[in-house]
């Protein structure tokens, strides 16, 4: 930042909403923003249930809450379908013909979906999987692009009952074993390919390859996305099928059936400190209604908002705020297909002013991307039409939270940094656009009937200004249920620091006005460009090739991703180390979890870093790839040359 454009701004700067957006958004005090919030925590049932009501129910609940932490049930008794709040409700509420998803694909080609629409083709899909023998609670997963298709098949799946697992189209065919093998599912949803920065990304060919490991799966159902040579597709009979041919036998009406409130909704697959991914099942009523009001407080939907949130459907982002909280909001959303910069960085911002998107929900990796390519792609389209900007995935230095405000908001937006996680379902922290004073850097204020704090590791709350770990006192409607076939993992995770209380995995404070500064995770996982990454999955990726003996990973600070990915490789004896070598590694990491986790930096050791009893101390390793240098005490390394020899190659 040059001094001549910080003259106004310092990370203290508050920006407070104008008057002109305040004015009709649905919380436009504090005032009004205190009062329920009091009211939220001192009787969260009411509040949700009030919620709750705005949705569609076949039967109502009997009690608001039942919690015996740490399991909560809501809406207990009360049965709904998530698709009739989604799409039928809206074919009788004046919304029949309102464009529910504007869809973009990567090469340019435009698709509207009215809600009519969107209800006929799930209804339709709904109807393939039931003749696939697809039963309620069975797990089908999706593997598919960014298609009006993938939101399709997760309300299919929600419509009869049955359980998705969306697994993020970057991923590979290793992790989409792992995860096949843990829910045990019964079908794929996939399509054979994606546009993405120019290139196919062959969805299909993917699925083949896990499937030679993964053998009981009975059913690949395929979306002809690209239909073309330039993405060849084997189906294999009895086995594989094509989407438009089931579709094009299968009748477009369909029944929706109500299911229990805590029925199973979906599986995602997210990182924490193994190697293995944890399976975050949320179910029905809860999460619909988190997702629904959050919506509707947060992002102020209104009728006439076109809202566009640049998330993938693989990531819990997708599924709240693309497909879940919007839809049941009946706004208008826009969806793209690619990459923020094909065929150029002014992608984005050409879909804004053509279908005059108000609402954006982006991440802070992509801001600092489009800082870095330049202000000419924002300056040279008309981005009148927003009125609000999000953010998610991780924090936002206070240098992106400016350029947005001002190159993409115009300085009239309110920007909504909004914190919270797969396992929270919702937006947990985050301002309200009409009233909250924003400040670059803080998530602010806790959202209704959520009971934040910062403890330290007695459990006492910290006072202003302190660290600790954040923490939610009370369940909330959208929190995950378990971790899908381990309830010890799940208490061991989440509820083990302090009896009855969530522990979120992040670091936080808050300052004098209570709002929240979140530092960033405290266990073993990294945010690479927004997305988690456990150090324990890249770590085993490495060690899984011939050539590694040992390896550590840990983060680094990194321009645009936030966090880059730095690796430690200790080669078997006689095995010479190589440029070729380590890209070799980076393709190996890339193959085994996805893109996303290929290291950007792999530095070979000839040993690593050891207590005595022999736990590689990867705190040094941390220090060492930001610092340069260790600066605390190593005598309890079992072999101190270790570091010198490291911190050579690291100046190198
Ligand atoms: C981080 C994404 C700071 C945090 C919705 C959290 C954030 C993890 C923010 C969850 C934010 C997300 N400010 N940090 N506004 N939003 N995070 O499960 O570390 O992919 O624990 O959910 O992202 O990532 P997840």
């Amino acid at each position: 930042m040059s001094s001549e454009n910080s003259k106004n701004f310092s990370e203290e700067s508050i920006f407070k909403p104008a008057k002109a957006f305040s004015k009709n958004a649905r919380i436009s005090s504090m005032a009004q923003y205190k009062r329920m919030y009091q009211e939220s925590i001192d009787k969260p049932g009411v509040f949700w249930a009030k919620e709750a009501k705005e949705l569609s129910w076949q039967k109502k609940w009997t009690k608001a809450l039942d919690w015996k932490a740490p399991y909560a049930k809501w809406f207990v008794g009360g049965k709904l379908n998530v698709c009739e709040s989604c799409v039928d409700q809206h074919l009788t509420n004046g919304r029949a013909n309102k464009a529910a998803i504007i869809w973009e694909g990567e090469p340019g080609e435009s698709r509207t979906l009215t809600y009519r629409q969107l209800h006929r083709e799930v209804c339709q899909f709904a109807n393939v999987l039931l003749a696939q023998g697809i039963k309620p609670k069975d797990r089908v997963m999706i593997y598919m692009p960014m298609t009006p298709e993938a939101v399709i098949a997760m309300l299919a799946c929600a419509r009869i009952g049955a359980v998705h697992s969306v697994i993020f189209g970057g991923f590979s065919a290793d992790s989409i074993v792992d995860r096949l093998e843990d829910c045990q599912a019964k079908a794929i949803i996939t399509s054979d390919g994606g546009y993405r920065r120019g290139g196919v990304v062959p969805l299909k060919a993917n699925v083949d390859e896990a499937l030679k490991k993964y053998k009981s799966l009975e059913t690949v159902i395929v979306h002809q996305r690209i239909g073309s040579a330039s993405c060849p597709v084997k189906m294999k009979r009895g086995r594989d099928l094509w989407w438009h041919e089931e579709a094009a036998k299968a009748s477009p009406q369909h029944e929706a059936k109500a299911f229990d409130s805590e029925h199973p909704l979906f599986i995602l697959y997210t990182s924490g400190s193994t190697g293995k991914p944890k399976g975050i099942l949320h179910t029905c009523g809860g999460y619909l209604t988190g997702t629904y009001a959050t919506c509707k407080y947060i992002f102020d939907m209104q009728d006439d908002d076109v809202y566009w949130c640049t998330a993938d459907v693989g990531w819990i982002t997708g599924h709240s705020y693309i497909t879940y909280g919007p839809l049941a909001n009946g706004v208008t959303q826009v969806m793209y297909e690619g990459a923020p910069n094909f065929p150029d960085f002014g992608r984005f911002w050409d879909i804004v002013e053509k279908y005059q998107v108000s609402i954006f929900y982006t991440a802070p990796t992509a801001i600092r991307a489009f800082i870095k390519a330049g202000d000419q792609f924002p300056e040279a389209r008309d981005l009148s039409s927003l009125r609000l900007l999000g953010t998610v995935g991780e924090p936002i230095n206070p240098e992106a939270w400016r350029w947005y405000h001002e190159k993409i908001g115009g300085e009239r937006c309110p920007i909504v940094d909004t914190w919270w996680q797969t396992e929270t379902g919702a937006i947990m922290i985050s301002p309200l656009p009409g009233c909250t004073p924003t400040q670059p850097g803080t998530a602010t204020l806790p959202f209704f009937g959520v009971d934040a704090a910062i403890l330290d590791e007695t459990g006492q709350e910290c006072k202003a200004n302190e660290g600790g770990k954040l923490v939610i006192r009370k369940p909330w409607p959208s929190m995950l249920r378990t971790i899908y076939g381990d309830k010890k993992r799940y208490r061991d995770t989440y509820w083990n620091d302090y009896p009855g209380i969530y522990t979120a995995g992040d670091g936080a404070r808050t300052d004098k006005k209570g709002n929240f500064w979140i530092t960033g995770r405290l266990d073993d996982v990294l945010n690479v460009s927004g997305h988690r990454l456990g150090t324990a999955e890249v770590e085993s990726a490495l060690v899984g090739h011939k050539v590694v003996a040992e390896s550590a990973v840990v983060g680094c600070p990194h321009e645009i991703k936030g966090q880059g990915v730095v690796a430690f490789v200790t080669l078997k004896a006689g095995i010479k180390t190589s440029d070729a070598l380590a890209k070799e590694l980076r393709n190996h990491v890339g193959k085994v979890i996805g893109a996303i986790a290929k290291p950007d930096e792999i530095y070979f050791a000839p040993a690593l870093p050891k207590t005595r009893s022999g736990k590689i101390m990867r705190r040094l390793l941390k220090e060492l790839v930001e610092k340069g240098t260790i600066s605390g005490n190593v005598t309890t390394l079992e072999d101190a040359q270790v570091i010198t020899d490291l911190q050579r190659q690291i100046k190198k």
